[in-house]
């Protein structure tokens, strides 16, 4: 029998790092595969809902079912989600989003001078989650926690200070497991209550975290 727990519903979802720009020819990132916001959004799909991936620069094919949107930049990210925020349901922030862009993209590539340092100056990212979560409307909004250490203490506090309805946490400290890597191990906590999940795949991970979603958003009439 075919899966129906998202059937009517649209999610939209973040994957992926963003890059940010130096000059034409740089740019700073991170080590994001996008596997486990790639895999929630064919689990999503599987489960019967519409789905918009909004997704940076990844090595990943676009799952079955799934509408990809590829961006690059946080800046981008941002403008891409708040065109699409108006028909989703639920939201599901998975991308590793840069937390700064340097603060001037040069025109042109920076040339080797004489000195031995260059400074880039850092400026702010918008908290694309946090912008969300804080709309009047709001998606159920789920974000993603990870942490070297005192994981739920964190996750709890990320929960409140964003204002999000679940938050997927993780121990990044632990090298088999999360960044990078084919299975992930999570707590899933929302404001009354908190699931441990044991250690799967992360197409496994994936359908069990959507069925937990459906749940916490029928639960909420989402
Ligand atoms: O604050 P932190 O980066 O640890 O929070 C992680 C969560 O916030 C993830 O769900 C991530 O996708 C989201 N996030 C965001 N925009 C940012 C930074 C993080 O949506 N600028």
């Amino acid at each position: 029998t075919p899966n129906t727990a998202l059937a009517g519903k649209t999610v939209l979802l973040t994957a992926g790092p963003t890059r940010e720009a130096i000059d034409p020819v740089r740019y700073i990132s991170n080590h994001s595969s996008g596997k486990m916001g790639y895999a929630l959004a064919q689990a999503a799909a599987l489960a019967g809902a519409d789905v918009i991936l909004v997704s940076g620069p990844t090595a990943l094919p676009v799952p079955p079912g799934v509408r990809r949107i590829d961006v690059d930049s946080a800046l981008n990210m941002h403008t891409a989600v708040f065109e699409h925020i108006e028909r989703c349901d639920i939201f599901i922030g998975a991308a590793a989003v840069a937390d700064y862009r340097p603060d001037q993209v040069a025109s042109t590539k920076i040339k080797k001078t004489g000195a031995d340092n260059l400074a880039v100056t850092m400026v702010k990212n918008p908290d694309i989650i946090s912008e969300v979560a804080g709309r009047t409307n709001k998606p159920f909004t789920v974000g993603f926690a990870a942490e070297t250490n005192q994981v739920i203490e964190y996750a709890q506090d990320k929960l409140q200070r964003k204002g999000l309805d679940m938050i997927i946490a993780n121990d990044v400290s632990r090298t088999d497991i999360g960044f990078n890597s084919d299975t992930n191990e999570v707590t899933v906590i929302w404001p009354t209550g908190q699931q441990a999940l044991p250690q799967l795949d992360k197409a496994a991970l994936a359908k069990q975290l959507i069925d937990l979603i459906a749940q916490q958003c029928t639960l909420l009439r989402c």
